[in-house]
């Protein structure tokens, strides 16, 4: 396994819309997939899409690590999970503003309009087609993710700026607005 080298926002390879998986079982995959994982937790994330290590696949790697979830059942703790050439679907027009972080735009945070739910279906890393149905946070990765797939970074879904900040800074004014 090695950590990968992470795209910055402004590198082109985040702005281009990649190509499916030809062969989801190939062994470049798998290694792609365990080099991504590994990359992941290195640098502390909660998903990785393959555009943000330079390769311009459909598939990336999330985690819904048990202090994120809700608790809500399409929203439960997840270990690693895989996904290969995606489809997300919205489930209903409603929309939430969830705070993100994106390794590609390290030191910032911001709250950003997503579905409050969706459907979703790919292939997992044994070849296996799959389809969910996800909420809370979950539902909120997986579009994060879905996104870097066709070269949409956060700041382009993005409705109200002031929302936006450094993520020193807001925790400092969140523990300030708590009295603490
Ligand atoms: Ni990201």
């Amino acid at each position: 396994m090695a950590i990968l080298k992470i795209a910055r926002m402004g590198h082109p390879i985040l702005w281009q819309r990649a190509d499916p998986v030809d062969d989801p079982a190939a062994p470049e995959i798998r290694r792609l997939i365990a080099d991504m994982i590994a990359t992941m937790d290195d640098a502390g994330g909660a998903g990785l899409a393959a555009p943000q290590v330079h390769v311009r696949l459909r598939l990336f790697v999330f985690r819904v690590a048990a202090e994120r979830s809700s608790g809500a059942e399409d929203d439960q703790p997840m270990p690693v999970s895989v996904v290969i050439n995606p489809t997300v679907t919205p489930l209903g027009e409603e929309q939430r503003l969830r705070w993100e972080g994106c390794l590609s735009i390290p030191g910032l945070r911001a709250a950003v309009p997503r579905y409050a739910r969706v459907r979703y279906a790919g292939i997992d890393e044994e070849g296996r087609a799959f389809t969910r149905e996800a909420g809370g946070f979950h539902a909120g990765v997986v579009q994060h993710e879905n996104d870097h797939l066709d070269g949409i970074l956060y700041p382009m879904r993005m409705t109200d700026f002031s929302l936006f900040g450094f993520t020193e800074e807001l925790a400092r004014a969140e523990a300030q607005a708590r009295g603490a």
